[in-house]
């Protein structure tokens, strides 16, 4: 990683002068703890009683023999606290609020994954908890909202813009201006001004770690090629990391939507439609128009539905170091359902992307080859999106006659 978050050119930090004294703390913060091993030692610790780490990896014998390619692996993130890779993100930045003596903490959310993780975080260290979500994901997303909620956050609708993530990260600089002294934003994922896509990669790094010596102990060879969905960036950069150096291809899988010609995407790295830009402080391919305003994203996943993407995979996507590659939501809950029956595992919907391309790619492999996939969430939050999408006549009952319920 370079000095100042530029990444040949993309990243940086353009803020408001108003937040460069809170941004210089948490640098100074952040480098100190990075370079201090006993903080990673305390940072493992944690992850390991109070998360699932190391979160195991899984051979999906009936996926492999189905496809009748490579040999399929899957790293388990779904099994982390609260069911997501944003776990790892969120008890880092916890630990650096602890260092810092602030007393509250805000976060944007599109799957509401990080809301609740960061809601979680928040209840065990004690810190004030408010959470910016886009009306639109707070609909999508409703049990993570309620769960928000139990756990003691405040959730703010956000009703500008678009109504997603996007407009949540807005809100969430907004309130950050007002409230510098007593309040870190989690930003929860590698994306936006520096240190957050450095910070935020850094800790999503034990992925990568375990991930390497696992497959190492298993197969005693390196997987030909590793998979991830790709929303801001963080789950992917979090297990790529351990392998750049390495003779391993590395896949990123965007939001293909309703397809790439139809303009309902979100892929920003492999569709014509991004271009580079300037916005929310930071530096990469956006969805954006001639004139700089963001475009109208889709996906079937809230957490990929973003107009950015991660500085360093932007790098990474210029230099050919990772290929990127888009998945539309029909071939993503047709690969959730396979996985589902073949394998009793339940992807979250932004994770079914790795898998939908896996499908893809798999059987012209070698019975040689080891895939890595990076399942970066699991999929009950999902639960009205896939019933709908599944248009499963017993639950639309059941909906049915939860509503007349409670109007009767
Ligand atoms: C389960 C899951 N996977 C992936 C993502 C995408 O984020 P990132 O690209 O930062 O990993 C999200 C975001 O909410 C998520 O909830």
């Amino acid at each position: 990683m370079k000095d100042r978050g530029y990444y040949e050119g993309f990243g940086g930090a353009y803020l408001p002068e108003i937040l460069i004294a809170t941004f210089d703390e948490l640098v100074e913060t952040f480098q100190k703890a990075k370079n201090d091993p006993e903080f990673w030692k305390e940072y493992v610790d944690i992850m390991s009683t109070y998360s699932c780490r190391p979160t195991p990896i899984t051979f999906a014998g009936n996926l492999t023999r189905h496809f009748g390619g490579a040999r399929i692996y899957i790293k388990r993130e779904d099994l982390n606290h609260t069911g997501a890779h944003k776990a790892n993100n969120v008890m880092g930045q916890g630990l650096l609020v602890k260092r810092m003596g602030k007393s509250r903490v805000i976060a944007e959310t599109g799957a509401g994954q990080h809301g609740v993780a960061t809601a979680t975080m928040a209840a065990k260290f004690g810190f004030k908890c408010t959470i910016y979500m886009g009306e639109v994901d707070v609909r999508r997303q409703r049990p993570n909202v309620f769960w928000m909620e139990r756990l003691g956050a405040d959730v703010v609708t956000v009703r500008e813009g678009t109504r997603i993530l996007k407009d949540a990260i807005n809100e969430a600089f907004r309130d950050w201006v007002t409230n510098m002294d007593t309040t870190h934003y989690v930003l929860g994922t590698a994306c936006g001004p520096h240190p957050f896509p450095e910070m935020v990669s850094f800790f999503q790094s034990i992925i990568g770690k375990e991930a390497r010596r696992q497959i190492l102990e298993k197969e005693s060879r390196l997987p030909a090629r590793i998979y991830a969905c790709v929303g801001g960036g963080s789950n992917a950069l979090g297990i790529f990391k351990a392998f750049l150096d390495d003779p391993v291809e590395l896949v990123g899988v965007e939001a293909g939507g309703k397809g790439l010609d139809t303009g309902k995407h979100a892929s920003r790295l492999c569709s014509e439609d991004a271009s580079i830009g300037v916005a929310q402080g930071y530096k990469t391919y956006f969805l954006q128009d001639n004139d700089g305003q963001m475009k109208e994203t889709h996906s079937v996943a809230a957490g990929l539905d973003y107009v950015g993407v991660s500085p360093i995979l932007a790098q990474f996507a210029e230099s050919g170091r990772i290929r990127f590659e888009s998945a539309t939501d029909r071939e993503v809950v047709d690969a959730l359902s396979l996985t589902i029956k073949k394998e009793g595992l339940i992807p979250a919907l932004e994770s079914a992307h790795a898998f939908a391309q896996v499908f893809k790619e798999a059987p012209a492999m070698s019975k040689e080859d080891i895939i890595l996939i990076n399942q970066s969430g699991r999929g009950d939050k999902d639960i009205f999106t896939v019933a709908d999408a599944f248009a499963d006549p017993k639950w639309q009952e059941f909906i049915k006659e939860k509503a007349e319920e409670y109007h009767a």
